[in-house]
């Protein structure tokens, strides 16, 4: 794992962009798009260098994470909508390269088993942006979920459902139930980018990283990937133990080799 500790928010999105960047223009490329509101800044700036740069996703496909079960895709804050709204479309995806799970299949099962066949027709994943719960669940994976699961149907945390309830108007419309990537197939992508922002997020991150990897704190299965970059603003680091080690590391590493 390589811990990059960074000023603000800002600087959070920018990196996070680069990587992002550096992918899409290496070639026809497959990205892993989180919801929440941590990739916001991400999104907002590969559309600006999409609006400014010329950065095209015409070549590029994307997977969604994760949707709540029983929320139409018309619905203002299923995943669907909140990825199309926020980032895909204000750039140049091809119709049809966005891909989500239904959480309106009437049969979850089949629904779950077609996305899993779905990314690896795609032929996996080349850069998953991920962010982290408060619980340390990434994607919907929640606390005791197995290191090795699939893609599959999960029910949220009262903590979650607490976290997610200022996107809805009334608490209890957060849905119960959720489709998730599973913590074995966000493991498959090819580089993980786990970004985290304030003081709320400290906790978990320190969890994930500095923890010994168990189901209890989901994200600490990331620990398991030859390729994380966890991109941290100097709040959502406070709680790390070796940040001047990161901070050094980080600091001598040669240019040339990027995330
Ligand atoms: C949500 C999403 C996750 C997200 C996390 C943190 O419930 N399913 O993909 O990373 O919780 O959300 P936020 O970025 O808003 O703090």
């Amino acid at each position: 794992m390589e811990i990059v500790i960074l000023p603000a928010p800002a600087d959070v999105a920018r990196t996070a962009a680069d990587a992002i960047e550096q992918q899409v223009r290496s070639g026809p490329s497959v990205l892993g798009l989180a919801t929440g509101s941590t990739p916001l800044g991400t999104y907002q700036e590969l559309i600006r260098r999409h609006r400014n740069g010329g950065l095209s996703f015409a070549g590029a496909e994307a997977f969604l994470l994760d949707e709540y079960v029983g929320l139409p895709s018309t619905h203002p804050q299923s995943y669907h909508s909140v990825i199309r709204d926020e980032f895909t479309a204000n750039v140049d995806f091809v119709p049809d390269a966005v891909h989500g799970l239904d959480g309106m299949a009437e049969d979850l099962e089949a629904e779950v088993a077609r996305y899993e066949a779905a990314i690896a027709a795609a032929g996996g994943v080349d850069i998953q942006i991920l962010g982290i719960g408060t619980d340390g669940h990434v994607g919907f994976n929640e606390p005791m979920s197995s290191l090795g699961s699939r893609t599959r149907i999960k029910t949220l945390t009262r903590q979650t459902r607490e976290d997610n309830a200022r996107f809805f108007g009334d608490p209890s419309e957060v849905p119960e139930h959720v489709l998730t990537q599973g913590l074995g197939t966000i493991r498959e992508a090819r580089h993980l980018l786990l970004l985290a922002m304030g003081e709320a997020k400290a906790e978990a991150i320190a969890a994930a990283v500095e923890g010994p990897v168990a189901a209890l704190c989901p994200a600490s299965a990331l620990q398991l990937h030859p390729h994380v970059s966890v991109l941290v603003d100097e709040a959502a680091a406070s709680r790390l133990a070796h940040r001047e080690y990161y901070q050094d590391t980080f600091g001598r590493k040669p240019a040339w080799q990027g995330l």
